[in-house]
């Protein structure tokens, strides 16, 4: 008998799960209509911007630079790390300087890299509840502790700083934050990240912030906590997977800022960590110059889109007896609440049988944290028809609930 590493077994994604279930029964011959995944290609129908396609095709005939198929620089070439500076001075006025920036194959790749230098056996990081999985996920894998902090949704999920100083231990790592949020639909606000910043700054403690949506923004301003915190040491994400519609291409970076100690530190280890997987991703690189630099007009025309197909769901979701929500701020998803829940165990078995009767396919709330649960997470990415049929399965469902 092998004996597999423990490490892994707390680790979960149900969302696959539950696509893995969908497909079983489309096998079947039933239609499943998803608002599950957050894969802006292939719910929405959006296209990676041209001059980013363009690129990918330049780069993989460049013959002069042997098609970009060589080993790169393990931390990422310079001009890679330029332009991710560019675009955070542009876009964020987040001062970074490119030695700081790494690449990875994803932003995922960067949070498993966080953990392994950060975690020490009960470690812990304080992570938002609701969370976006790989968040603990990759926590206990360096069988280190996640803890949750509480968001206020009745307050447009602002996070509760005051409770979130009571789950500080003196074996508190970093504090994980997220905006545009995954899967709440919310915009954290300068002044609820500024006492983010001082609790820190208090305790010491690191904050990776991860903005891997920050062009997804249909309502305010997305505010990077790197333009805003001066004493704290940040380590923050930011990708190709959702602004540019590129998820398949598994391309991501991270900047960091911080005292000297913490940034040559945190540095050397990741250096490590990414000379043993030999080398970032050489053509990616390319692409994400091309992303990082060029012209943002398709991404804000998907935004207006996406944002209209936001409001229209969250109009069907406040319009539909048993169920209420607050107003989707960003990102690609939102999480209604379930207010007629009696006739279930839990909001796994509400969004089961919703997928066997109606089969409508969204994600239970739970798997996101204690926040979650009597909630489900919808995507708003699919378009105007797709989510028009669902919405009235939706309500025949509740419809059928309350009788
Ligand atoms: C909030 C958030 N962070 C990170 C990721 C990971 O994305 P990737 O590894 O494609 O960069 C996702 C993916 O859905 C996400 O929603």
């Amino acid at each position: 008998m092998i004996e597999f590493s423990k490490r892994v077994e707390p680790i979960t994604y149900p969302i696959i799960d539950m696509l893995e279930l969908a497909r079983e029964y489309s096998k079947r011959g039933k239609r499943i209509i998803s608002l599950s995944f957050g894969d802006a290609v292939r719910a929405s129908g959006f296209k990676p911007p041209k001059h980013v396609r363009e690129a990918l095709i330049e780069a993989s005939n460049d013959e002069k630079n042997l098609y970009w198929a060589f080993y790169g620089d393990s931390q990422a070439s310079l001009e890679f790390r330029e332009a991710v500076a560019f675009y955070e001075r542009r876009y964020h006025g987040n001062e970074v300087d490119p030695d700081d920036v790494f690449s990875f194959l994803g932003t995922s790749e960067g949070f498993m890299y966080l953990n392994a230098v950060l975690i020490n056996p009960g470690d812990e990081a304080l992570i938002p509840s609701a969370w976006y999985p790989a968040y603990p996920n990759y926590v206990y894998l360096f069988d280190g502790k996640p803890v949750t902090y509480e968001v206020i949704e009745e307050e447009g999920w602002r996070v509760d700083v005051d409770r979130m100083r009571r789950k500080i231990t003196p074996r508190t790592k970093y504090i994980m934050v997220c905006t545009p949020n995954n899967p709440t639909g919310s915009i954290l606000k300068e002044k609820n990240l500024k006492e983010i910043l001082d609790l820190a700054a208090e305790h010491e403690l690191i904050v990776a912030f991860d903005e891997l949506y920050d062009q997804w923004v249909f309502e305010g301003q997305h505010c990077c906590i790197g333009s805003i915190g001066k004493d704290v040491n940040i380590i923050g994400f930011g990708g190709l997977s959702k602004n540019w519609c590129l998820p398949g291409y598994r391309m991501g970076w991270c900047w960091i800022k911080g005292d000297e100690k913490f940034v040559s530190g945190i540095k050397r280890e990741l250096k490590k960590l990414t000379s043993t997987r030999l080398s970032a991703s050489t053509l990616m690189e390319r692409v994400a110059i091309a992303a990082l630099r060029g012209p943002l007009d398709e991404v804000r025309e998907y935004v207006e889109e996406i944002s209209r197909r936001a409001g229209y769901c969250y109009k069907r979701i406040t319009e539909t007896d048993g169920l209420s929500s607050t107003k989707p701020e960003g990102g690609f998803h939102f999480l209604p609440k379930i207010e007629r829940l009696d006739r279930f165990r839990d909001d796994q078995e509400f969004a089961l049988e919703l997928l066997k009767e109606k089969g409508v396919l969204v994600v239970p709330g739970s798997f996101f944290g204690p926040v979650g649960a009597s909630h489900f997470r919808e995507t708003f990415l699919p378009p105007m028809e797709v989510l028009e049929e669902a919405h009235n399965l939706i309500e025949e469902f509740m419809r059928r609930l309350a009788k």
